[in-house]
């Protein structure tokens, strides 16, 4: 029987979730689709956009942060068709044909968005740009793009030396570079490669441990030149490039699945087969460590599907036991350490997760909100500088908790509370949109009593 558990637009507010759990009896079963993986959707609408002729989409994800790249290509030239279905067509305007926008260019919510779109307008000479995005967005860091972006000559304006946004850019003719990156971050190294795609000669990134390698994986497939040295974390692109449209099939989003993977291992009973996920190895990170945790998990149907390793996950629940995520695995698993956390709270034992500061800069200060918001709903987490120590097995009783509008947050906390006695509401659940709209009706989907 379903369980009639979790309402949305309740009438305390319609961008809550809440959670009623009942006293006994409640698994999660059935086979499940996550949405198309965000990160692999922004690379194919913008480098739909910034090719010669059609690209063809399917799988794209849904969610406001691609709706965003998709609103600021279309405002540089693109034509790309509504994103009212999973097949998107773009047609795009060329390489270096990007038009002067009349208005600012709006990232919305999303990081990845804004940073590598300065690649591509910083490298427009004689045209100008600007960019914003909303508060969270307008607070995060940006000089980890401007400051490379100024090696290689661009000309970027903003608040405290150009380091966040609104920002104004001026393009230019850039300078091939070769960048030791201080962070381990794709977003850091897909702007550079893009900026290098205009740019006479060998522009290299090197970075301290590999990130999702989305971007180089669909730059060869629409025709650049790449090469790869695995020994020392370092990509190349030779320009200037032509890029040629193409078919790109989107995966679903590991990132996604992982709420799924954490809420199939730690509710008593469960069993869940999530179908055609992404595995890339860039992105396992979440696997591995749930795994270490004692997690059931097989991948099943393994493929690789435009490019990329595709699997089915299955996850039976069963018990945890904390375990230490640290070192090169982090940027492997950056945006699931919310809800790994989760995972940790219901593990026997400590948990520690270090190595992780980048989480701070997340779409919110995602270490001080994970502790502020698991520890209300009884669970005992302290902040690290660099990540959290979690005190697993104690029981948590359902409460008042905030998403403090990011989207990870709020879908994390709901598995929490599915393991929270009584009941949890999660105020600006609706976050959830900007990567994973349908979370609360799938989330109704797989409740059974
Ligand atoms: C992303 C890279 C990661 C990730 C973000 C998406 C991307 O950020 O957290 O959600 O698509 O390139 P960083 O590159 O800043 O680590």
């Amino acid at each position: 029987m379903k369980a009639p558990i979790v309402t949305l637009n309740s009438n305390v507010d319609a961008r809550d979730l809440i959670i009623a759990r009942p006293a006994a009896g409640l698994s999660l079963q059935g086979r499940i689709q996550v949405p198309g993986d965000k990160s692999i959707s922004h690379r194919a609408l913008m480098l739909g956009s910034i090719a010669r002729g059609e690209t063809r989409i399917s799988g794209l994800l849904l969610g406001e942060d691609p709706r965003s790249t998709a609103n600021c290509f279309r405002a540089l030239g693109a034509e790309i068709s509504p994103l009212n279905t999973e097949k998107v067509q773009v047609v795009g305007i060329g390489l270096g044909e990007c038009s002067e926008p009349t208005d600012v260019l709006d990232c919305g919510n999303s990081g990845t968005t804004m940073r590598l779109m300065l690649g591509i307008l910083a490298s427009h000479p004689g045209r100008f740009f600007t960019v914003t995005g909303d508060k969270s967005l307008r607070a995060r860091p940006m000089s980890r793009v401007v400051q490379p972006l100024g090696q290689m000559g661009a000309q970027v304006w903003g608040r405290k030396q150009a380091s966040l946004a609104p920002l104004a850019i001026q393009g230019t003719q850039l300078q091939p570079i070769h960048y030791h990156s201080p962070v381990a971050s794709a977003q850091v190294k897909s702007c550079i490669l893009l900026a290098g795609l205009m740019t006479a000669g060998e522009t290299t990134v090197t970075e301290p441990a590999l990130s999702r390698d989305h971007s180089e994986r669909m730059l060869q497939a629409f025709g650049a030149s790449v090469s790869i040295d695995p020994e020392t974390n370092s990509v190349t692109v030779t320009g200037p490039a032509q890029l040629q449209g193409q078919s790109v099939i989107v995966p679903g989003d590991i990132s996604s699945a992982a709420f799924w993977l954490v809420a199939g291992a730690i509710v008593p009973g469960s069993e869940l087969i999530i179908e055609n996920v992404g595995v890339n190895p860039t992105r396992t990170g979440v696997l591995e460590a749930l795994e270490m945790m004692g997690a059931d998990i097989t991948q099943e149907n393994q493929r690789v599907v435009a490019g990329e390793p595709v699997a089915d996950l299955r996850v039976k629940s069963g018990p945890l036991q904390g375990w230490e995520i640290a070192g090169p695995i982090i940027p492997r698993l950056i945006d699931e350490i919310p809800i790994l956390a989760v995972a940790a709270v219901f593990a026997e034992g400590k948990t520690i997760i270090k190595d992780a500061a980048e989480l701070r800069v997340k779409e919110s200060d995602r270490i001080a909100v994970m502790a502020r918001q698991l520890n209300r709903l009884g669970a005992r987490v302290t902040e690290l500088p660099d990540g959290l120590e979690i005190i697993g097995g104690t029981p948590l009783t359902g409460t008042d908790v905030q998403s403090e509008s990011d989207h990870r947050i709020a879908m994390s906390l709901a598995i929490a509370a599915l393991n929270a006695t009584g009941t949890t509401t999660i105020s600006g659940a609706s976050a959830a949109a900007i990567s994973y709209p349908d979370f609360t009706a799938t989330l109704q989907q797989v409740l059974c009593i």
